[in-house]
């Protein structure tokens, strides 16, 4: 393993701190803006404690969303640009500077392109940025392309872009650290998955409530 990764290199623990803080944050966040918004769905008059996002930016859900959508597309282009710097110190492996190998590079790419931005752009800036959490839920759930090829367009695609960039330049350090943004990934997603699945669950109880009084 110590000449295909080279452990000594600080830029390659930073890196993989970056892939591990991101989804660590934006879920931290986003369930400090729900823990109200949830409450919010709940009681009419609910007043607003814990909505520290949302106060930031004036009490305005959509703002506070603006607000987290910047910030986890901001640290994303980071951990990126991390990424690339650690591997630019990693060593290259003969195998995989095989043109089968770097070329498999430009399909994975692409395919990881194609999901992460028409998954965003069938969402829209509320809907990929956990605007759900923050009460700001869509009227039905997507079930367009992408979201009918993969559960997770976003996570799957920005994973294969990482991929992708490891094979490119030939670095085995790079699927270590595409490894570790998959372990990461599934790991929010495991706190995600059930939390929106809560959120809509109740919008639909209270939907149906709402019918019964009519
Ligand atoms: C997904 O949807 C796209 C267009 O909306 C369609 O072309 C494609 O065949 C669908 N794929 C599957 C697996 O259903």
């Amino acid at each position: 393993m110590s000449n295909l990764v080279d452990f000594s290199q600080r830029s390659l623990w930073i890196s993989a701190a970056s892939i591990l803080f991101n989804p660590t944050f934006w879920n931290i966040a986003a369930q400090q803006a729900s823990r109200e918004a949830t409450r919010k769905l709940t009681l009419l008059a609910a007043e607003y404690h814990n909505k520290v996002i949302t106060k930031l930016f004036g009490g305005n859900a959509r703002l506070g969303c603006y607000g987290l959508a910047v910030t986890i597309f901001s640290l994303g282009i980071f951990r990126d640009y991390l990424y690339h710097e650690a591997l630019a110190l990693q060593p290259t492996h003969p195998a995989l500077l095989s043109p089968l190998v770097k070329y498999s590079a430009i399909p994975l790419f692409l395919t990881g392109n194609t999901l992460v931005l028409t998954s965003m752009y069938a969402l829209g800036v509320t809907g990929t940025y956990l605007g759900d959490y923050f009460g700001i839920l869509m009227d039905e759930p997507v079930t367009s392309f992408p979201f009918n090829v993969s559960e997770a367009p976003m996570y799957h695609g920005s994973t294969l872009s990482f991929l992708a960039t490891a094979l490119w330049f030939g670095k085995p350090a790079g699927v270590l650290l595409t490894g570790l943004v998959a372990v990461a990934y599934s790991v929010a997603r495991r706190w995600e998955d059930p939390f929106t699945g809560m959120i809509y669950a109740k919008r639909d109880e209270e939907r149906r409530k709402g019918k019964k009084g009519l």
